[in-house]
């Protein structure tokens, strides 16, 4: 039941590594099931024996566990390998072992395990799924499988029948974008890097369980009742994901002796965000050139003006510690502007 198949690339090593580097911090790039992941642990190692082989199959996670520091000492036993910790030999960095969870995106689906054998005397990379049977995951291949660079080919070696729904995903859009990826990188690698990540600020974990929290308390709701001709599922779940960043945001600088922040939206549209914003207990006003129907079906503590910001001295907010304009039309270059003539105090988002 193994499958072999390999495609010709002019990828380099470097190419192959910065493939490998996308697909293990964000397969939610290629895996549309997913969300993102959560790195439990990575440990550089070493084999025991010179003639080491990865197993094909390693012992599964057992999520409930809150410590997982017993589970990577018997990984490593059954992966046949030992901690390195001498980080000054550079050998050490040649092998390393990571233990994922995989987040879903539908809140309905069940979180998954990967095992991750980063191996670069042989160019290759070893995924094993260890989720527990009893778990039934749905969002990642159920079966070990195995990228290499060799010779001037990629290629994936899978323990499963080729008719398996996963090992067609992975041959006809995991490799052809892994192969993608690399020989991108390669043409950018004389480019500079500038910092593109998006959720910079605030820590990937407490986004996504918060996230999911939002869209359950208020997503689902909205999404039956909306009264706009726009699409809801975009607008709904956009401005859960904002009020999400925001709100993460906002409780990591306060501290116990700051206010609150409060906030005005410019060009807030349906006001959802500010709905959000509000019903998590910060208060703030939304302003809008037009009101929009979905005003009304808001409680009285949702503070939404219909009136046009013109910038200029009698639009500022001396009172107001954040001013949110997104995707604020022709307002969009004038909030920092307002934020700092409003206040030193005043901060954009
Ligand atoms: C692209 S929509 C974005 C709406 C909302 N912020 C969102 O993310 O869904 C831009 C909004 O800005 C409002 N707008 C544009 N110029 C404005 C102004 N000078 N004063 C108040 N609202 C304005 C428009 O009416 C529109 O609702």
């Amino acid at each position: 039941m193994n499958q072999y198949y390999s495609f010709h690339t002019l990828m380099s090593s470097s190419s192959f590594w910065d493939s490998v580097n996308i697909l293990i911090t964000k397969p939610n790039v290629i895996n549309k099931r997913l969300w993102g992941c959560k790195l439990i642990f990575k440990c550089y190692c070493k084999p025991i024996n010179p003639n080491w082989k990865l197993p094909l199959k390693c012992s599964l996670f057992d999520c409930d566990r809150t410590d997982s520091d017993s589970y990577k000492m018997d990984l490593l036993k059954e992966l046949g390998v030992v901690l390195c910790t001498d980080f000054g030999i550079k050998a050490c960095k040649n092998l390393s072992i990571l233990l994922l969870e995989l987040l879903p995106k539908s809140y309905t689906s069940h979180r998954a395990y990967q095992v991750i054998c980063i191996n670069k005397y042989e160019e290759s990379v070893t995924f094993y799924n260890v989720t527990p049977v009893e778990v039934n995951q749905n969002i990642c291949p159920e079966f070990t499988f195995i990228l290499q660079l060799k010779n001037n080919y990629i290629i994936l070696k899978s323990i499963c029948d080729s008719a398996s729904k996963s090992y067609q995903w992975l041959l006809n859009s995991v490799l052809p974008q892994f192969v993608k990826w690399g020989e991108k990188s390669s043409n950018d690698s004389k480019r500079q890097h500038i910092c593109t990540e998006s959720l910079a600020l605030v820590p990937e974990d407490e986004y996504y369980k918060k996230y999911n929290t939002l869209k359950l308390k208020y997503g689902k709701e909205m999404v039956k009742i909306w009264p706009e001709c726009t699409d809801p599922s975009k607008f709904v779940y956009e401005d859960v994901a904002i009020a999400t960043y925001i709100l993460l945001l906002w409780e990591n600088i306060q501290n116990a002796h700051s206010n609150k922040p409060t906030f005005v939206d410019l060009g807030c549209g349906n006001g959802l965000l500010v709905y959000i914003l509000t019903s998590e207990g910060y208060y703030g006003v939304g302003i809008d050139v037009r009101k929009r129907q979905i005003w009304d079906m808001y409680t009285n503590n949702i503070k939404l003006e219909e009136r046009t910001i013109v910038p200029s001295d009698s639009n500022l907010f001396p009172n107001t510690n954040w001013i949110i304009g997104n995707h604020s039309d022709e307002l969009t270059p004038w909030i920092p502007v307002i934020a700092a003539r409003s206040s030193y105090k005043c901060l954009t988002e």
